[in-house]
């Protein structure tokens, strides 16, 4: 081959189906982009039948048993099947231009297949809305919705019926409950012997639920069968976006708090849960994937003596963001709203209200983002395998 894809001295892209080998990877050009792939990766995600099931794209090949030194002993490009390899273990395999397109791991579609996470602004609007009829009823309203929760971690559904459990009926249409200790059903109304503070009348400061679990509920849905008491306005803060600034202007502050563990407790007279873990807890790139705060959960830190001051100051600036008012939404729900929240994300809470001025009763159910998000890519065709080479190839 006369033109080397290596690198960014490229004046110009060679034509699709340039193929180069190096010694432990090739690079091939699709769509007029270069794209690197190793040998060791494509070898164990070889669709060969003797590689694969192909009904369900379950791996068969054990991938321990790859040796270091796998490499193409020959290698050629075909327009139709796209990259066609025979390996030095002796398996043919074909890797076709749509499956490489899929899962290329350069850095660009990587970036590509990230979530859109669009965080809140200092003055944040209520949650986008949408009609129950809708969300239950079409493909195209689940899908709205379902990007919603998504992109902005809340979004609020309307006309939803004001009948006992419809909260959990709901739930059933997206997936399927996250059953935690108490009721299946939360009710929250003016209860004098309930066992949290969401049973008083008074002003709830926005804060995440269950925090006393290792893996706290990630979706919380709250029915508001009825609403009719002054006050009691509902206020949601995108926990994320207060990290943002946290992390901005405090680095060392924000390291803190994804390092000293807090302990959270909520029981009841016959049921306890308990759990120790930082606030913040990050993904693989550095990412906010977790985020607790129950300022009312909380409970005595047991942390080496030297970080127990440096915990208080950074949740002393932690807690002053997330009182601001910036990046919280404040809104009366109505009868028959029903509001979801990115639990992991967004913290929840309510004014104070006057219980003799009216009812107010909500019922609420917990799920997990990560069924939300299968009902997504199901409703959207993407959970299909798609096989890298055709069967004919096999
Ligand atoms: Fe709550």
């Amino acid at each position: 081959m006369s033109q080397t894809l290596g690198h960014a001295s490229l004046e110009t892209t060679p034509p699709d189906g340039s193929l180069e080998l190096d010694e432990r990877s090739l690079a091939v050009v699709l769509d007029g982009r270069v794209r690197r792939f190793h040998y060791v990766w494509l070898r164990d995600n070889s669709w060969a039948p003797e590689d694969r099931v192909r009904q369900s794209g379950e791996r068969k090949l054990f991938t321990a048993s790859i040796p270091p030194g796998i490499a193409p002993t020959a290698a050629s490009w075909d327009s139709e099947r796209g990259l066609e390899v025979l390996w030095n273990d002796g398996q043919p395999a074909t890797y076709s231009p749509a499956w490489l397109r899929r899962y290329d791991y350069s850095p660009a579609a990587r970036a590509a297949r990230r979530p859109t996470v669009a965080l809140w602004p200092e003055n944040a609007d209520e949650p986008p809305r949408f009609p129950h009829t809708e969300v239950v009823g079409s493909t195209e309203g689940q899908l709205a919705y379902l990007d919603a929760v998504r992109e902005t971690g809340a979004a609020v559904v309307t006309g939803v019926p004001s009948e006992h459990h419809e909260v959990e009926r709901f739930a059933r249409t997206l997936g399927h409950v996250r059953e935690v200790a108490f009721e299946r059903v939360h009710n929250v109304r003016h209860d004098p012997a309930g066992y949290n503070v969401a049973h008083t009348p008074g002003e709830l400061k926005p804060h995440t639920d269950m925090p006393s679990y290792d893996w706290p509920p990630s979706i919380q849905l709250l029915h508001f069968l009825t609403n009719q008491a002054t006050g009691g306005e509902s206020t949601l803060v995108d926990g994320w976006a207060a990290l943002a600034e946290l992390r901005r202007d405090a680095p060392g502050h924000f390291d803190t708090l994804t390092r000293v563990p807090v302990p959270f407790q909520l029981f009841s007279a016959d049921e306890d849960t308990w759990a120790e873990n930082p606030m913040i807890q990050l993904g693989a790139e550095g990412e906010v994937r977790l985020f607790r705060f129950s300022n009312q959960l909380a409970q005595p830190l047991s942390a080496p003596y030297e970080q127990v001051e440096a915990f208080y100051d950074a949740y002393r600036h932690l807690g002053q963001i997330i009182d601001s008012g910036r990046y919280r939404a404040t809104f009366t729900a109505a009868d028959g709203d029903l509001l979801t929240v990115h639990a992991h994300r967004v913290l929840h809470g309510r004014l104070p209200y006057d219980p003799a001025s009216g009812a107010r009763h909500l019922q609420d159910v917990y799920m997990e983002f990560d069924d939300l998000m299968a009902r997504r890519r199901v409703l959207r065709g993407e959970h299909e395998p798609l096989p890298a080479q055709s069967q004919e190839d096999a």
